[in-house]
């Protein structure tokens, strides 16, 4: 283990979407007061931000750009739900979409686009810790985390999870075409010839279908418990 995750310790999630990754995630980062790095935001970020611009999503320097320069912020509303800022807006609805979500794997698929948001994802790294959320945090920007998971479940449930969760924030959505839409995100995302979808070499597989969040989230915080007390190489 290198002397970096000793200073400040990693944990990474990936996984497919629906996984249960964005919730367990979050509640992790708050059991070990760490800070949290949801890197599929800034994917969706960057296509909200190209769509606004008029870029094409085609056109990849003028998308890399835009990620590159991205001015996202991270915040806490008063009532405890998430808020994203880009340039200043509350955009939170608008990248929770599906629509955005797809866009975001359009744009995902590039490397000048990935490589462009490596610098953005890496500056997460700080004291105490960091929980980082995606589909490459293992594999590609934090390959020395000292703890990886890997999420799973099966298509349906992360389909009827995907469902709930878009319900509850008010969003319509139609579980057959959600389920469709869900496959077809994993398959791009996992066939990609850049920094595919894949567990990491060492990450722990969890599948969580017929788990609860909590069962998750107890597993993974004592997966990392279990890490920091080993003693470093
Ligand atoms: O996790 P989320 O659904 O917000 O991610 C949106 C899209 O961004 C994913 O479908 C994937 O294509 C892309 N993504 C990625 N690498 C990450 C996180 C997200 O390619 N680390």
């Amino acid at each position: 283990m290198s002397q970096a995750v000793d200073e400040c310790g990693v944990l990474t999630i990936d996984g497919p979407s629906g996984s249960g990754k964005g919730t367990v995630a979050r509640r992790v980062a708050d059991a070990l007061g760490w800070r949290l790095l949801d890197s599929g935001a800034l994917y969706r970020l960057t296509a909200l931000a190209a769509m606004r611009d008029g870029v094409r999503l085609d056109d990849i320097a003028g998308v890399s750009a835009i990620a590159a320069g991205l001015d996202a912020k991270f915040d806490v509303a008063d009532d405890g739900d998430e808020r994203i800022l880009l340039r200043g807006e509350d955009v939170t609805a608008a990248i929770r979409n599906e629509n955005c979500g797809e866009l975001a794997s359009q744009v995902a698929q590039h490397d000048e686009v990935r490589k462009a948001l490596v610098g953005l994802q890496k500056s997460y790294r700080k004291p105490p810790g960091l929980v980082a959320d995606g589909r490459d945090m293992g594999t590609v920007i934090f390959p020395d985390a000292g703890s990886k998971v890997f999420l799973t479940a099966s298509p349906e449930e992360r389909a009827r999870r995907r469902y709930k969760q878009l319900k509850e924030k008010g969003i319509s959505a139609n579980l057959a075409r959600l389920s469709i839409d869900i496959s077809e995100r994993d398959k791009r995302d996992a066939t990609r010839a850049i920094a595919p979808l894949r567990p990491a070499a060492d990450a722990v597989q969890i599948d969580t279908t017929g788990l609860s969040i909590d069962e998750v989230v107890a597993l993974v915080v004592e997966l990392v418990r279990d890490r920091l007390s080993q003693p470093q190489l």
